[in-house]
């Protein structure tokens, strides 16, 4: 398991399952900061570098053997397309058959980032969108989409097994009819 663009989340603590391997990668500062928070254990590394270089998915690759899952949450949109490509062109050329669960953000949510209450309030700003789950297939022939949905029209069986005041958040978010809420779409992807 990779995370890609760690931040400070806590996805070890939350859903580790007892025996993966776990990699959490991001830019040199922020896992300075992480180190706050998180310490290194012996199945989970942290690695400061940047998605888009090579020599952290060497080292991946060398150190556990997979069956991989990369998990770039919430990073890639802050990416220039041509970044993008480099991160999945590395993923696939190091880790074919490799999972990948990534959210995407559409134009609609795109466009709106200036109005969002609170993205509009940081300095960072997305910089690619993607216009739908199968530009991967036309950029890496060979990968499938395994399911993509929607954040407001998510099929009933994955709903129910959120918790219930974020069942209540995507009723609601669903019913305003927002366009970042209906531009934002989450996708399970194999490598080719
Ligand atoms: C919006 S935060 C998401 C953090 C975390 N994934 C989450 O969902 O809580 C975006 C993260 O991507 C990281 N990031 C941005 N560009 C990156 C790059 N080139 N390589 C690795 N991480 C990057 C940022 O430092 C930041 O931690």
């Amino acid at each position: 398991m990779v995370e890609i663009g760690t931040g400070l989340n806590s996805r070890h603590e939350r859903v580790d399952n007892g025996r993966a391997r776990w990699y959490e990668l991001d830019l040199p500062e922020v896992i300075d900061l992480r180190r706050n928070s998180f310490a290194d254990s012996p199945r989970r590394t942290m690695i400061a570098a940047s998605a888009t270089d090579r020599a952290w998915a060497a080292e991946v690759a060398s150190h556990a053997t997979g069956p991989y899952l990369f998990v770039p949450e919430a990073v890639l949109p802050y990416l220039h397309e041509p970044d993008v490509r480099r991160v999945i062109d590395l993923l696939a050329g190091h880790f074919p058959g490799a999972l990948l669960a990534r959210d995407t953000v559409g134009p609609g949510f795109f466009d709106a980032q200036e109005q969002h209450d609170a993205l509009s309030k940081v300095e960072a700003r997305m910089n690619w969108y993607c216009p739908g789950p199968a530009q991967l297939v036309d950029w890496r022939p060979g990968a499938h989409v395994l399911a993509s949905h929607i954040l407001t029209s998510l099929p009933e069986e994955s709903v129910a097994q959120l918790p219930v005041p974020w069942q209540q958040m995507v009723s609601a978010m669903a019913a305003q009819r927002l366009p970042q809420a209906e531009g934002y779409r989450l996708n399970f992807l194999r490598l080719p």
